[in-house]
């Protein structure tokens, strides 16, 4: 009340960004950050939606090896995750690893189907992350969270499917003004100019892949290829489709994070402990005697599940990951080669 007539007695020269918005986000977090935000389309054919983050804790048991571990805290949150370092070697080699056979499809694999405003209600499903490198500069990391990943199929072959699966956008704000965007694609991705990419107003889109959720700046389908794995052209498609629109800034937990010290802070009183976890959000790859489990060439149908967000080249030069050179921003909407 208090800022609305202050707005009124001085002019407001800043215009309010959406409302629920404001609600939403903490106070701290730079506006600009707000209302960037990307809101992503997801696929209608996947039946595996955005997953609320403490439900992965809530339905997996933590393994090392394949085998049950004991001692740490229970019951685990997110809170406590990083209560798991102390195990498998430094935590790298601990798996949250279903409760259940994740071929019976359980409801908290499927996650949550955002509601007619994009809100996956009662769940959270996004983690924003600000790195302020100084000088004007900030990266704003928007990360999605999918209890499961679908692999897709190679000559009708189901592979690469895994628990777990976060996904990013990072814009690259320059004195508050959006210079260029990340989308991740299978632990590469695509960058392009801010000016390149589809929008609604100011808010960039990213359409997430049917089952694998890679993100991409535009509908239709993209060939993409498993790094190591050499298939023709072709051969591993992902499929993108303007289907149910997702605002994954209405369910995330907001923080900043320092680079010189590797800390997360909270925006608000959010929890911090899972971003310290340094294992996996997934089951361990189904050995090849599991029934589940399907070898070709090399290439499995389950995966192990991947690593968190603060594993994602947080702090970068560019505005890809530090893994995936060149760096190439573009400066239109192309599909990926
Ligand atoms: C879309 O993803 C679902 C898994 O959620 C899969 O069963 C289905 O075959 C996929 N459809 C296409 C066209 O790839």
């Amino acid at each position: 009340m208090i800022s609305l007539l202050s707005g009124l007695l001085f002019g407001a020269a800043a215009v309010a960004a959406p409302t629920t918005f404001n609600k939403r986000a903490p106070s701290g977090v730079p506006q600009y950050v707000v209302d960037y935000a990307p809101l992503v389309w997801l696929d209608d054919r996947d039946v595996y939606r955005p997953s609320d983050i403490a439900a992965q804790v809530d339905h997996t048991t933590p393994k090392v090896d394949r085998n049950p571990i004991s001692g740490y805290p229970q019951p685990l949150t997110l809170s406590n995750l990083d209560a798991l370092n102390s195990y498998g070697d430094g935590g790298e080699n601990v798996y949250l690893t279903s409760n259940d056979d994740v071929t019976t499809v359980p409801d908290w694999l499927t996650g949550a189907q955002p509601n007619a405003e994009g809100e996956t209600e009662g769940a959270k499903t996004a983690v924003v992350i600000t790195v302020d490198h100084g000088g004007g500069k900030l990266d704003a990391f928007y990360m999605y969270f999918w209890a499961f990943n679908w692999g897709g199929t190679v000559l009708d072959i189901n592979l690469g499917n895994h628990v777990g699966d976060w996904e990013h956008n990072m814009i690259r704000f320059q004195d508050g003004e959006p210079q260029a965007l990340w989308y991740s694609q299978h632990s590469r991705g695509q960058a392009f100019e801010y000016q390149a990419v589809e929008k609604e107003g100011k808010r960039p889109y990213a359409y997430a892949a049917n089952g694998t959720h890679a993100l991409y700046a535009m509908a239709g389908t993209h060939d993409h290829t498993i790094p190591n794995l050499n298939l023709p052209a072709g051969f591993l498609e992902d499929h993108t489709q303007r289907g149910t629109l997702w605002d994954p800034a209405l369910s995330a937990y907001w923080y900043s994070f320092n680079p010189s010290d590797q800390t997360f802070t909270p925006y608000d009183g959010a929890p911090v402990a899972y971003l310290n976890y340094k294992g996996r959000w997934g089951d361990d790859r189904y050995p090849d005697s599991d029934s589940r489990q399907f070898n070709f060439f090399g290439f499995r149908r389950y995966e192990g599940g991947p690593t968190g967000p603060k594993f994602k080249t947080l702090d970068r030069e560019l505005v890809c990951p530090d893994n995936d050179p060149p760096c190439i921003v573009l400066p239109i909407k192309v599909p990926r080669e």
